[in-house]
């Protein structure tokens, strides 16, 4: 039995649009209606100014997901669903829509709708702004559902828990991860510069035989989901992380390593001054970045520069696709052995 409040037919809009917007709805079930009346499952501590019924409702949690777009054109127009972002990251029970401007004023019933179609969502978020500064954050605003910003999510094995608008996060790059785990080889020391949440390590020490993974972190609330990442998935004696500017922290560690992972996009190139004087002889390192399709050759450029200043010779081993940032343009991963 599911508590329900009770209206009238005529009644049924006016009501649901109320309940939305009081947050009141329990998202668990299915409304239900007779010839005379509506029914729509409230959480359970609702006291309020409507009738209630505890009747037999229909759970969601069995049902398959509708496709969002077919759900979204229940409340939008088809001018709104032509401009409507119908794709959203989802991670773990949290789904993150992006809503243009133009579609704002409907975004709690967007919200809405993405809850009912979708029996695996208990929270909607939206992306306020793009990933920015230092620590690649982006703000969240809590639109719908369950009120919470921290998700647990599964991929390679490993159960990773993350607060969303912290730390930088992104679920789209697990079969990335695979890629690179598929390549690490028994007995590797490992390095992740810019370890975030610490899904690189925590994938690399489950699914792999490396000796051991070193992960760097600049955002202090990145690197405390960190260390509960390697907690939670049990290789807390595989994996070592550091709080800091891998500029500073990579040469205190006083280690040379077998395979070298940057996954700071925006500016790794940077940082190759730090990463290729701690690389054995035919070390490899992944490096990530954005560009354009037609400017890929700047990232090798850059290697190339960097590895010339050092004296290593270098052999370059792929250019790996790894997400599509805007038209043309792609994160991509340069994979390079050092040669000596
Ligand atoms: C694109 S995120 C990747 C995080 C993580 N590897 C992941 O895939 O979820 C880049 C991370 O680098 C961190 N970062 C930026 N500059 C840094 C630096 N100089 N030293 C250490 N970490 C840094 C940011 O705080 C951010 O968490």
């Amino acid at each position: 039995m599911v508590k329900c409040v009770k209206a009238p037919l005529k009644d049924a809009q006016t009501m649901k649009k109320d309940l939305i917007e009081r947050d009141l709805l329990n998202h668990n079930y299915f409304t239900k209606k007779d010839s005379e009346y509506i029914y729509f499952p409230v959480k359970e501590d609702y006291e309020g100014e409507y009738k209630t019924a505890n009747i037999e409702a229909n759970s969601r949690k069995t049902t398959i997901a509708i496709p969002f777009k077919e759900a979204l054109k229940e409340i939008l127009s088809e001018k709104e669903l032509e401009i409507a972002k119908t794709a959203f990251d989802h991670l773990g029970e949290i789904a993150i829509i992006e809503i243009p401007e133009e579609l704002r004023v409907k975004e709690k019933e967007i919200a809405n709708k993405l809850l009912e179609s979708n029996p695996l969502v208990k929270t909607v978020l939206r992306k306020d702004d793009i990933h920015d500064g230092v620590f690649r954050t982006q703000k969240m605003k809590y639109l719908a559902g369950k009120e919470t910003k921290i998700a647990t999510y599964r991929e390679n094995n490993c159960t990773l828990k993350v607060n969303v608008e912290e730390v930088y996060f992104s679920a789209r790059l697990s079969t990335e991860r695979k890629r690179i785990y598929k390549m690490i080889k028994e007995g590797e020391e490992v390095l992740v510069m810019f370890s975030g949440a610490a899904p690189y390590p925590c994938v690399f020490a489950k699914n792999t035989n490396a000796k051991h993974i070193d992960g760097v972190e600049i955002n202090p609330a990145g690197h405390q989901f960190g260390l509960e990442n390697i907690k939670r998935n049990k290789v807390e004696n595989k994996i070592s992380l550091y709080c800091g500017d891998v500029r500073e922290i990579v040469p205190k560690l006083n280690k040379k390593y077998d395979r070298i992972v940057m996954p700071l996009p925006k500016t790794a190139e940077e940082f190759l001054d730090v990463a290729i004087p701690v690389a054995n002889k035919n070390a490899i390192i992944h490096m990530y970045a954005f560009y354009h399709e037609d400017e890929f050759h700047k990232a090798t450029d850059e290697i190339d520069k960097y590895c010339k200043q050092l004296n290593r010779e270098y052999k370059l081993l792929e250019i790996a696709k790894s997400g599509q940032h805007a038209p043309r343009t792609y994160r991509i991963c340069v994979d390079f052995q050092l040669l000596n």
